[in-house]
């Protein structure tokens, strides 16, 4: 069977910076480690007045076209992931397709365009449609476009403020690939929460900590169903696990709850018994509240041994390193995790040919889904054409009342009139509203 999978990916940050120790903390009066350390983020990218989840996903599709030589006629497929739509109708799709026809002699009417709503998880969602088309041999040789895009905002003073994150992923999905190949095995776990959503409203309504909850509950679902179909998994299968990360701290929690699950059985947890006991079962305790308790604390210690640290800051802890600081980018934010992970391991010297990831995607409302990936010879020339390390270095760093601005200029319901605080160049631009309500935009030299 022809592999399938990424071939190749670009990322757009958006250009602002929030210091969340330094600017966000003093304003709200918090301690800078709430951030830092509880939270695990540095800062967020907001996107300037000019930017929005059409130029960010324009720009780094077209990034990614242009280094990889592409034209329109090499795409037969262009999806856009985002739960910061500004059309009920419209896909933004659309938007970016007519963004990309400004640049390039040819057109995308071959192309089918959509988008896919399920919060952050349809990001991925995206890709296993591109991965479906192509195996239903429906693709004609041609490649299909995801682009993940986001403005992850919040209410001023709603808890998730200081999570918040702009930025696109733009991902080439084809035969053959260079990236990543992806794996027929999927496994999810899906139920009707009400955790975080957005009832026809351009913030989320959020209950935080219960969606926290929630996130732990589908993924340890979406981890059993995967293991059912790819059999039991040991710590030492996958290279790397990049996860959905709203805020890195949130991965801790997953990745504990992860590890503990699947040394069940193995070599590994035999080890672990042996150092700090063996895991705490239901039968043994006589109320929930006690057995809670127990975990809890069997939890703890594993998070302190040696063998466990060692795990995380190999597997987990290299997939963080664009997210704290830059925040969530919601459908884009699995997506920046592989890629910080192969970034590290590029850095590092690490030879991965053929090495695996587990990959765990989550979005709110809530469904997790966890499949397998294999990275393929041609990942590091890849992985070394990003440059979000420089784009992350210029970024224009925000004053608290300049943050303040920016909210409102991208707050659908206030008035706000700010100058841009950078300039745009080579680059898509918003460039104002069509007589019919549409967005503008055009390129800028
Ligand atoms: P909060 O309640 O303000 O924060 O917001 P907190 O008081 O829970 O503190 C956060 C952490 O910092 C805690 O760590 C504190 O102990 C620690 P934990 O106990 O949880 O391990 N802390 C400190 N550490 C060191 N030094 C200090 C200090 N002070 C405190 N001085 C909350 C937290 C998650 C509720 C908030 O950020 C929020 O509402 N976020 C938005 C929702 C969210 O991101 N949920 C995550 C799961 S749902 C998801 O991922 C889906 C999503 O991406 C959307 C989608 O799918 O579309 C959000």
């Amino acid at each position: 069977m022809t592999a399938v999978g990424i071939d190749a990916m670009e990322i757009w940050t958006g250009k602002l910076k929030l210091d969340l120790a330094e600017t966000f903390a003093p304003a709200q009066g918090d301690d800078p480690g709430k951030y830092t350390k509880g939270l695990g983020l540095r800062a967020s990218s907001f996107p300037d007045v000019y930017e929005d989840i059409v130029t960010m996903g324009a720009n780094a599709a077209y990034r990614l076209m242009d280094r990889k030589g592409l034209t329109p006629e090499d795409i037969g497929r262009i999806d856009v992931a985002t739960e910061s739509a500004f059309d009920n109708s419209k896909p933004v799709s659309t938007y970016i397709a007519g963004c990309l026809e400004q640049v390039y002699d040819e057109n995308f009417h071959h192309a089918n365009k959509g988008e896919r709503k399920f919060a952050c998880i349809s990001g991925t969602q995206s890709l296993d449609d591109a991965y479906n088309w192509i195996r239903a041999g429906r693709n004609r040789d041609r490649a299909a476009l995801v682009i993940a895009t986001d403005t992850a905002l919040y209410a001023r003073d709603d808890p998730g403020e200081a999570t918040q994150g702009a930025g696109a992923v733009a991902m080439l999905v084809d035969e053959d690939p260079n990236l990543v190949e992806l794996s027929t095995e999927q496994g999810y776990g899906s139920a009707d929460e009400t955790d975080f959503l957005k009832p026809n409203q351009q913030f989320p309504s959020v209950d935080g900590k219960r969606s926290v909850n929630v996130y732990l509950a589908r993924m340890r679902e979406a981890l059993e169903d995967f293991a059912e179909v790819a059999g039991d998994i040991h710590p030492g299968d996958y290279e790397m696990i990049p996860f959905h990360t709203p805020f890195p701290g949130m991965v801790r929690k997953a990745a504990a709850l992860g590890y503990r699950h699947i040394i069940r059985g193995t070599d590994v947890g035999d080890l672990m018994a042996e150092e700090i006991g063996h895991q705490p079962m239901r039968a043994d305790f006589e109320t929930d509240d006690e057995f809670h308790a127990a975990i809890k604390e069997y939890t703890d210690a594993l998070t302190e041994t040696e063998r466990y640290q060692d795990w995380y800051a190999n597997t987990i802890e290299p997939t963080l390193q664009i997210s704290r600081e830059v925040g969530n980018w919601y459908t884009g934010s699995v997506h920046i995790a592989r890629a910080a992970g192969l970034k590290h391991a590029r850095e590092n010297g690490l030879d991965l040919d053929e090495a695996r990831l587990l990959v765990a995607s989550y979005g709110s409302g809530a469904q997790a889904e966890v499949h397998a990936e294999t990275i393929v010879p041609g990942w590091e020339e890849e992985i070394g054409a990003l440059s979000i390390d420089e784009q992350i270095r210029n970024r224009y760093e925000l004053s608290f009342a300049e943050y303040e601005q920016i909210h409102d200029v991208h707050n659908h319901e206030a008035e706000s009139d700010v100058e841009e605080f950078t300039a745009p160049e080579d680059e898509f631009a918003f460039d104002g509203w069509g007589r019919m309500g549409e967005r503008k935009y055009r390129y800028v030299e």
